[in-house]
């Protein structure tokens, strides 16, 4: 019994999500799915996932659907999560969470360390996001691990400077070091953490470059909604786009074998 179970994990390991949901099909609701809700704020919630009383969700992927100050109803993951639920796609396993820009000013005397920690069974994508640095003296580095509190693995990072005086060697769509780069992540953990280091001291410069950026920006955010422009980094403007907030691409499976059991049960049924 022990080594079915643990076989049946190696098997989901090693086959993937893609695969795993091509096997059991896309998974069908469960039974006495009439009370479940199937949207909130204009969301499309799909089994797995599920808003209601319990069976409208496998284990794990329970949504709240809930008031927010600005724009009424929206799902957020688990139960009083503080991850707001962009949306979900059934066909690549993964789902779109709003996140938290991180900002380092003029004015910031402290240092910065934003974690961000999701629970099982989600993961960062490594392939569907980048993290994106916004500034004219921004040394940012990004720490991945399996929860907020085992961080230190895989460290990464970038420099974004050298935006010239008033910006004049920023390009819109060139994210490749003036005012801007990015960087990828290491595959198949939990949770981040931004920290920004104080560029004069890393680079022992006493340049100021007060004058064209106030702040420097980071964030891990969903590559294919990031795209570049000058005024990021000589303004506000990446930061207000959205509220302080950007899409992140998390990867959902089924991992657990035993709920994988069941999925197949009800595809029989
Ligand atoms: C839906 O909820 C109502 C009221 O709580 C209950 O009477 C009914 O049995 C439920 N239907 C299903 C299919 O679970
Ligand atoms: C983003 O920041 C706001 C304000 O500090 C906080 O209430 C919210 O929980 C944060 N969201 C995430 C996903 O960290
Ligand atoms: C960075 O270091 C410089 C030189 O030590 C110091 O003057 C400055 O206040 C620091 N900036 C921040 C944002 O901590
Ligand atoms: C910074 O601002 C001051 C005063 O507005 C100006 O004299 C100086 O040329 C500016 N420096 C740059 C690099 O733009
Ligand atoms: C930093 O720069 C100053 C002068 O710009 C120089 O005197 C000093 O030795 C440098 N420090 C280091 C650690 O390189
Ligand atoms: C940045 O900070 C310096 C020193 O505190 C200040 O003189 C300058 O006006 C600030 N620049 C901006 C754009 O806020
Ligand atoms: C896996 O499923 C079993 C039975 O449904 C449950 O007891 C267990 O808590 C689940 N584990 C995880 C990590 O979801």
């Amino acid at each position: 019994m022990q080594l079915q179970k643990l076989a049946a994990i190696l098997l989901l390991i090693s086959i993937g999500h893609s695969a795993l949901l091509a096997a059991v099909g896309a998974p069908p609701p469960p039974p006495g799915s009439s009370n479940c809700s199937t949207a909130c704020g204009g969301v499309d919630i799909p089994y797995p996932f599920g808003i209601g009383p319990a069976g409208c969700a496998l284990p794990g992927f329970e949504l709240t659907c809930r008031d927010t100050n600005n724009g009424g109803k929206k799902p957020f993951l688990g139960h009083g999560g503080h991850f707001e639920l962009a949306g979900v796609s059934l066909s690549d396993g993964q789902a779109r969470v709003w996140n938290n820009i991180s900002s380092y000013c003029n004015d910031t005397s402290q240092t910065i360390m934003d974690v961000v920690s999701f629970a099982d069974p989600y993961r960062l994508s490594q392939a569907g996001n980048t993290f994106a640095v916004v500034g004219c003296q921004a040394v940012a580095v990004v720490g991945v691990g399996d929860s907020a509190d085992n961080i230190v693995r895989f460290l990464s990072g970038c420099v974004a400077t050298n935006c010239g005086r008033r910006g004049d060697r920023l390009a819109d769509g060139a994210c490749s070091g003036a005012g801007c780069c990015q960087t990828t992540i290491t595959k198949g953990f939990n949770a981040y953490q931004v920290e920004f280091q104080n560029y004069s001291t890393v680079f022992n410069s006493s340049k100021d470059i007060y004058n064209v950026s106030r702040c420097s920006y980071a964030a891990l955010m969903e590559s294919s909604s990031f795209s570049f422009r000058r005024s990021y980094a000589t303004s506000s403007e990446f930061f207000d786009a959205n509220g302080g907030r950007v899409p992140v691409v998390v990867e959902w499976a089924v991992r657990n074998a035993s709920n994988c059991v069941e999925a197949r049960k009800n595809r029989e049924s």
